[in-house]
């Protein structure tokens, strides 16, 4: 049906179901469609020629805008990421840990007096890459009218810069994220709102009923994420009739593969493109 789920990268615990979704969404037709999205490790790469791409808190602690001693306390924070994609331990274990991670980081990055004009060429300077594809990605749903949410447990402020510097910022964006909060001189001052975490988005997602209330009409659901608290972005859309869940597995593959598989309808194993999500996009549109 679609031949770029015979990709090497492509695995699935039940190709048969996946088959069904993709026929019962076709048949919906993509007027019923929305798209729900993770940003870091999703729609950005995880690593270029060997090295790994800066997630959007990264791109501000490698920046020119952290003092060296906030360097050095933010490389300490770096330690939770392991925990992120341990596979031994719950999510109920994790989870506190996580909370800690963001607060540290959020109060570390507060301290420095961020200064919102600089945010701009801080995202042009820095490493950022968004996977190959993610232009069709984005104006094919933008062209088909299909709105697009970017759920992520980055920082807005960054990821929309990232995604207006690569052209793609279109109206059928929405982004849920943790926004910077500034003084009227334009300094960082706190971030706004509920922290959203890796393992809370499903909180995210029901404080923001508003959006899911105007996407009544579009029940069906392709959602794409490098976490297993991906999952929940989901959690808001009203009365779902089908969600087909794509997963990149970026890292620990072979430890995490398993529940990954169990997870997600389509596992993406070390795969760097978009090519797989942009081939299901076409199919639901009718491939014009
Ligand atoms: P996402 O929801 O867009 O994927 O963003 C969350 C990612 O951000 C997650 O994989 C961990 C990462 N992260 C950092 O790289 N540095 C940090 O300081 C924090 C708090 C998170
Ligand atoms: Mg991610």
């Amino acid at each position: 049906m679609i031949p770029e789920l015979s990709n090497p990268s492509v695995c699935m615990r039940d190709p048969q179901r996946v088959q069904e979704i993709l026929q019962s969404m076709v048949k919906a037709g993509s007027n019923t469609v929305q798209v729900i999205s993770d940003f870091d490790m999703t729609l950005t790469r995880f690593a270029y020629n060997g090295k790994r791409c800066p997630t959007c808190h990264n791109i501000l602690d490698n920046s020119n805008l952290i003092s060296n001693d906030c360097k050095i306390e933010l490389k300490e924070l770096l330690t939770y990421y392991p925990i992120e994609i341990d596979s031994s331990r719950s999510i109920e274990e994790k989870l506190p840990l996580m909370v800690e991670w963001w607060t540290k980081a959020h109060e570390l990055l507060v301290q420095q007096k961020i200064r919102k004009d600089l945010l701009a060429m801080v995202v042009q300077e820095s490493d950022a890459m968004l996977r190959e594809g993610y232009k069709l990605l984005f104006d094919h749903l933008y062209e088909h009218s299909i709105p697009l949410l970017i759920f992520s447990a980055g920082i807005g402020d960054i990821l929309e810069e990232v995604i207006r510097q690569a052209g793609v910022f279109h109206p059928n964006v929405k982004v849920f994220s943790n926004y910077m909060d500034f003084d009227e001189s334009g300094e960082l001052r706190a971030f706004k709102g509920e922290l959203i975490h890796i393992y809370n988005k499903r909180e995210g997602a029901l404080l923001n009923t508003g959006h899911f209330q105007e996407l009544r009409t579009r029940p069906n659901v392709l959602l794409l994420g490098d976490s297993l608290g991906d999952l929940t972005m989901a959690d808001g859309v009203h009365d779902m009739e089908n969600i087909l869940k794509i997963g990149f597995l970026n890292d620990k593959v072979e430890e995490r593969k398993q529940s990954y598989l169990d997870s997600y309808d389509i596992v993406l194993l070390k795969d760097e493109t978009l090519e797989v999500p942009n081939a299901i996009m076409l199919y639901l549109t009718g491939n014009n």
